[in-house]
């Protein structure tokens, strides 16, 4: 049985890995049938389940369960967390699997992980506390990615930081969310004015010609 003996990685380790791990990725495995997608699910940005979400297709994972989803056997499933919804990355064994240079990312709510690309141990600090916008928005957007990616089916929310028993987010997802939200209207107002002042540029390139 191999383990996730993988070490801590700087965001330039990761980048040999990266590219091997890349020339593989035509190979990938076709994810297994029969799990929900939650894209069905309408769960919106916010971690919100609005109602068309149909609650007898709803599952809560334990910690203990999502643990032993690191796919230690060949036969084995694997699952990852983040921000509390938890997704079967099976399908992308060669980066997540036993060894593999994403390992550690599996069988974990990997949340801060994904922020700090050091995947080496388990964090338990609330991002909300830790983290900053600019790296919170690394989460939402790996968040996003999984949300989109077919290959990698929804299997339910994570009991515990983010999830309640019955599926509802807890404060510190509806904090996180909020900073998103504050930090994206930042980032598009900055967008929106330096479009305006390259406008302004080429206006005045013009008049003077
Ligand atoms: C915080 C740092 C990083 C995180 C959290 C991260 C995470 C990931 C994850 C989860 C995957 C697997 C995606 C999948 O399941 O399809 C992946 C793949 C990959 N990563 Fe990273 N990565 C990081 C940094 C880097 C860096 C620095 C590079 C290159 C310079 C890199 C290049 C790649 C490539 C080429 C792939 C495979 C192709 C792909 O799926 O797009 N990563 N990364």
């Amino acid at each position: 049985m191999k383990s996730c003996e993988q070490p801590t990685r700087t965001r330039y380790g990761i980048s040999i890995l990266a590219i091997v791990v890349f020339s593989s990725m035509f190979v990938v495995a076709g994810a297994s049938q029969g799990h929900l997608r939650e894209s069905r699910l309408t769960v919106n940005n916010s971690g919100v389940i609005d109602e068309e979400f149909n609650n007898s297709q709803m599952r809560i994972v334990q910690e203990e369960e999502l643990k032993r989803k690191k796919g230690e056997d060949d036969e084995e499933v694997i699952w990852l967390s983040i921000l509390g919804r938890v997704y079967d990355v099976s399908a992308g064994r060669e980066y997540y699997g036993p060894g593999a240079g994403y390992c550690g990312l599996a069988a974990r709510d990997a949340s801060v992980n994904f922020a700090t690309g050091n995947f080496a141990e388990e964090v338990k600090d609330l991002p909300s506390e830790t983290l900053n916008a600019e790296q919170l928005a690394d989460i939402d957007e790996w968040r996003d990615f999984y949300l989109k990616e077919e290959k990698y089916p929804f299997v339910g929310f994570l009991e515990g930081t983010y999830y309640d028993e019955i599926g509802n987010p807890t404060e510190e997802l509806k904090q996180i969310d909020i900073i998103l939200d504050e930090y994206k209207k930042v980032v598009s107002v900055k967008k929106l004015a330096r479009k305006k002042e390259r406008e302004e540029r080429l206006k005045k390139k013009k008049t003077t010609k």
